[in-house]
């Protein structure tokens, strides 16, 4: 069986790469001959743990090519995955289909007969039976099947996600392209991961669901940490002990700066918007919306409230990637705190162990460091956004050598009373006393 996937960014070179690592024949496509030339010398484009080895093992063993030839590999493909992005749309927040509906036309020239089209990327409900429609118009003498298979996998750890899910969901339309996501999915059926068969409508709707959901924990848990902090509370004690109870589950419920990255913010707009058009208001998701944009304001207001107090004119901001592991910035919480801290006045100085190429393009006036160390030395004020393992292990005696004043904000809360002992560092965490 030869797959083609179409666009090879976080999605789709991690579920092309992983399905050549299953056996098949994978080609992984993309219009960006950047990214195409980087792939085919072996450089692996997107920074995701374990992603390298599977990569060069698998082009080295002849299962895994790539190219921007679109119609060729299509012409030549059982199985076309669709992972091309879903953007949101200036002004509305819908999901902005135009990649998927250019990919759908490329692929309805040149697919042959039988074909299994798969829609990987998130998508809002009807678009795979508007994409149906538009493939059977182009080409009505051509059968082909088309199938909704939402990805659920995490930045970070994308390859173990793809490859131990959950659950697979796949919604389709006929028996063969039930049956074509039986055959590409069977290594992880044999392991009895459970395989989720049913309609185009409900596969798109639960994917909206699922990444609304988590959104609404982590907006929860951000606004019960700020009643924590008002009333003398900890939120990390707090959430363990609900998180205990099977019905909440205990992910999702660390407190921080506000959820970011290339989906839940742009999915939960998504998601509401889809609702208001369908005049079945999701109000819940409205308000996690905007609650999680404030949420980022209100982080950089404490961050400038200190230094005025303080008299402080430099922050050392450690990660700007929306989450350790990776180096997407997309949307990360750092994107609107640090040209926040600028307005007010305050210098940046600024350290990421993967995300400083990505952010240099778009967070302007900052000085970029190589090291943490290096970031804080002379800062009035530490601010840490994201949770890398390089910072649970940073001294904070030195750290408080190395700065000019004596404020660290740890909007991740990664360090505990142990740590700070003896660092003379004013402390200020999310939702805890100390
Ligand atoms: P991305 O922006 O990293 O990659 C998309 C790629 O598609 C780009 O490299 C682009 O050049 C290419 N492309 C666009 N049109 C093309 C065409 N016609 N032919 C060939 N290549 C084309 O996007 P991503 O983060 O991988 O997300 C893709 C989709 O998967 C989105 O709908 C997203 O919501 C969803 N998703 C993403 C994640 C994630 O963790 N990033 C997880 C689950 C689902
Ligand atoms: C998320 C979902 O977890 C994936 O299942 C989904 O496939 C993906 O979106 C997608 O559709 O693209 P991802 O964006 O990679 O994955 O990252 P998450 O780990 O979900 O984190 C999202 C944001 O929420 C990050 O900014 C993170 O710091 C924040 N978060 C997460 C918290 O603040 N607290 C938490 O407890 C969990």
């Amino acid at each position: 069986m030869k797959i083609a996937m179409i666009g090879t960014g976080y999605v789709g070179l991690v579920s092309g790469v992983c399905f050549a690592e299953f056996g098949f024949q994978v080609t992984c496509v993309d219009k960006n001959p950047v990214i195409i030339d980087r792939l085919r010398a072996g450089e692996v484009t997107i920074y995701e743990p374990g992603l390298d080895e599977l990569l060069v093992r698998n082009a080295r063993d002849g299962r895994l090519t790539f190219t921007t030839e679109l119609a060729e590999t299509v012409a030549d493909a059982d199985v076309i995955f669709v992972a091309v992005g879903t953007p949101s749309r200036r002004g509305d927040g819908e999901a902005d289909l135009q990649y998927i509906h250019a990919a759908a036309d490329e692929i309805a020239a040149a697919m042959k007969p039988n074909a299994v089209i798969v829609i990987k990327s998130t998508v809002v409900v009807g678009t795979n039976a508007d994409v149906r429609a538009r493939i059977a118009r182009a080409r009505p003498d051509v059968p082909f099947s088309m199938v909704s298979n939402p990805e659920f996998l995490r930045e970070g750890s994308a390859v173990e996600d793809f490859l131990r899910p959950d659950r697979v969901v796949v919604g389709v339309h006929d028996d063969a392209g039930a049956a074509a996501m039986k055959r590409v999915y069977r290594p992880l059926y044999l392991r009895e991961t459970p395989m989720i068969v049913t309609t185009l409508e409900n596969a798109e709707i639960i994917k909206y669901a699922a990444n609304a959901f988590l959104a609404m924990k982590v907006t929860f848990i951000n606004e019960v940490a700020d009643l924590c902090e008002k009333a003398g509370g900890n939120v990390q004690d707090v959430a363990r002990a609900i998180g205990m109870d099977n019905r909440i589950g205990s992910k999702f419920l660390h407190a921080g700066p506000g959820f970011g990255g290339s989906c839940f913010p742009k999915d939960t707009r998504a998601y509401a918007a889809t609702g208001r058009k369908m005049d079945a208001p999701q109000t819940l998701i409205e308000q996690v919306v905007s609650v999680n944009e404030q949420r980022k304001r209100s982080m950089a207001e404490r961050v400038i409230e200190a230094a005025r107090r303080t008299g402080a004119k430099s922050v050392a901001v450690l990660g700007i990637a929306f989450k350790p592991n990776t180096d997407d910035i997309r949307e990360s919480p750092a994107l609107d705190i640090i040209p926040a801290l600028q307005k007010a006045g305050l210098s940046v100085r600024a350290h990421d162990p993967e995300a400083r190429e990505a952010a240099e393009s778009v967070l302007h006036d900052v000085t970029w460091c190589k090291s943490a160390y290096e970031a804080v030395d002379g800062a009035g004020i530490t601010l840490l956004l994201t949770e890398w393992n390089a910072y649970r292990a940073l001294d904070l005696k030195r750290v408080s050598t190395l700065m000019s004043g004596r404020l660290l904000f740890d909007l991740r809360n990664v360090f505990n009373a142990q740590d700070l002992e003896g660092s003379g560092l004013e402390y200020h965490s999310v939702g805890r006393p100390l």
